[in-house]
């Protein structure tokens, strides 16, 4: 069956948010990695509307720009004063003129809301060939809702705001959702006749019901079939409230594809995010933006994964990485901080307490233990030994290193950048490298040893040092004599004839 496409989808997206206490305007909080107004428009896009129209007034400049961020089309019509939502409605009416057809009203504060939810309400609407099908919803908690109040027969009879309510009204469980399905012409002409004697003083959308009932008009509600999808978002409880519906929204559908999420209660998705089968997520983890793990993988616990790559089996645990591209097999962490431009080849392992920054690391190398890498590339089967740091900043300006195929950084070296160590190079332990060190050659740079023999006993006479010293050279030159004496007397005894 085919989709019937409204003329135009309004999102109500002007006001300010009051109850959110915050700079930024109500519909550009995010949840899933997305602002609500961006989940609002993904909704609406999802009808593939002739028009897509997005109410902007407070903050209009930010609204209008995140707006045209997710649907390109989208045509902005501006509310200089905030009259309520019929007075939104009315200035898309007044600006885009007659709109015969289906016009859908959405709100951006309900991020939960479903294209398919939508869809169903209008398919509702035109086989009922209402003038207008309000969603509804049955809620154990009502407050803070309009009510619909339904005549003697049951049908709609009209929306009254709980600010408006009576204590009877309030008692009512079958609250507006604040999505509608409207015939465009019978609309403009209702939002013009909205009155504002009203506890907010405002002109409500929702009294067009009974304005339009009054006319004689048949009207109706559809009841969601998931409430849960039509939360509105007023302040930072209902946020956190609509980010955990989503976040759990998503975990199932991943888990349904074939992905073990361990604890849910402690893992958090983005709405952009992929996994591949049989990857394992560990507790405490949170994928954010477009990252995209492969089959058979396991991140977590404790991982931050931002806008990062991982193929297929590789293992990441107790890691932050920010769009970084970690290979097959690819072992990372734990402890690992992996920055923009960093390339973990295949089979490659990073370990404990190592930081990388735009540097490319090769199939099966290994940096194990505490180590910084900044703008390099490391060749494959390359061993970069603990603590070794690539300096790659002077105070002005980032240089680049690169250590060849199968080379072996000696634990606790420096490179100084710009610098190259060879394909099968080593630099020793404890070197400054700054001068590059050919294939097949090591490379030395640290002062040579010197030992100041009795030292201690000059210096530090009578101290614990001097005499666990004294006692230990009192063993040895006393094992030294039983050693000789031992010697002789097999000398001796070899001696004797038999
Ligand atoms: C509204 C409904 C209520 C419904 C609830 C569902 C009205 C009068 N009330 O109440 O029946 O149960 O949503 O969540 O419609 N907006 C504008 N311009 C304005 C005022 C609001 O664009 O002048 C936008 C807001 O940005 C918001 C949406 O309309 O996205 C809803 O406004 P809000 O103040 O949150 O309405 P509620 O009090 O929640
Ligand atoms: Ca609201």
């Amino acid at each position: 069956m085919s989709e019937p496409r409204p003329v135009a989808v309004i999102v109500l997206a002007a006001g300010e948010g009051t109850r959110m206490k915050s700079r930024i305007p109500k519909v550009l909080h995010t949840l899933c990695g997305r602002s609500m107004l961006g989940h609002a428009l993904a909704a609406a896009g999802g009808l593939e509307p002739q028009r897509l129209v997005v109410v902007a007034g407070h903050s209009r400049e930010e609204v209008s720009a995140e707006a045209a961020r997710h649907a390109a089309g989208v045509c902005l019509v501006v509310q200089e004063r905030l009259g309520g939502t019929g007075h939104a409605v009315r200035m898309v009416t007044e600006a885009l003129g007659d709109l015969p057809g289906v016009v859908v009203v959405t709100y951006g504060d309900m991020p939960l809301l479903r294209a398919q939810t939508l869809a169903a309400l209008v398919r509702e609407h035109q086989a009922a060939g209402n003038a207008v099908t309000v969603l509804t919803a049955r809620v154990p908690d009502p407050s803070g809702y309009g009510r619909i109040i339904r005549d003697d027969g049951g049908s709609l009879a009209e929306i009254v705001e709980d600010a408006d309510a009576t204590a009877a009204q309030r008692a009512i469980d079958e609250i507006n959702s604040g999505c509608y399905a409207f015939d465009g012409t019978l609309l403009a002409d209702a939002v013009k006749r909205v009155a504002t004697g009203n506890a907010q003083g405002q002109e409500y959308l929702t009294d067009v019901v009974a304005i339009l009932r009054g006319d004689g008009h048949p009207v109706g509600a559809v009841l969601a079939a998931d409430p849960g999808e039509i939360q509105g978002v007023n302040d930072r409880v209902q946020l956190a409230q609509a980010r955990r519906a989503y976040n759990d929204r998503l975990l199932e559908q991943w888990m349904r594809a074939g992905v073990t999420i361990v604890d849910p209660a402690s893992t958090w998705v983005d709405v952009d995010v992929t996994i591949g089968q049989d990857t394992e997520i560990g507790p405490g983890t949170q994928l954010q933006g477009h990252t995209a793990i492969g089959a058979g993988a396991r991140i977590g616990p404790g991982c931050q994964l931002t806008d990062t790559t991982v193929a297929d089996d590789a293992a990441v645990s107790h890691a932050v990485c920010v769009q970084a591209e970690i290979g097959p097999g690819a072992t990372v962490g734990p402890y690992a901080y992996l920055r923009p431009g960093t390339r973990i080849g295949p089979g490659a392992h990073i370990g404990c307490h190592v930081e990388l920054k735009n540097a490319a690391v090769g199939a099966g190398a290994k940096v194990p233990h505490l180590t910084y890498v900044g703008d390099a590339d490391i060749g494959e089967r390359a061993n970069v030994g603990a603590g070794t740091i690539f300096a790659n900043y002077d105070g002005a300006a980032k240089h680049h290193t690169t250590v060849g195929a199968h080379a072996f950084i000696g634990s606790d070296t420096v490179l100084v950048a710009p610098v190259s160590v060879g394909d099968g190079a080593y630099t020793a332990a404890g070197s400054a490298i700054t001068e590059d060190v050919p294939p097949g050659a090591i490379g030395i740079a640290r002062g040579r040893q010197h030992n100041s023999a009795g030292w201690v006993e000059r210096r530090r006479p009578g101290s614990r040092a001097a005499e666990a010293a004294r006692a230990r050279e009192a063993e040895e030159a006393e094992a030294a004599r039983a050693g000789a004496a031992g010697a002789r007397a097999a000398e001796d005894e070899e001696a004797q004839p038999r």
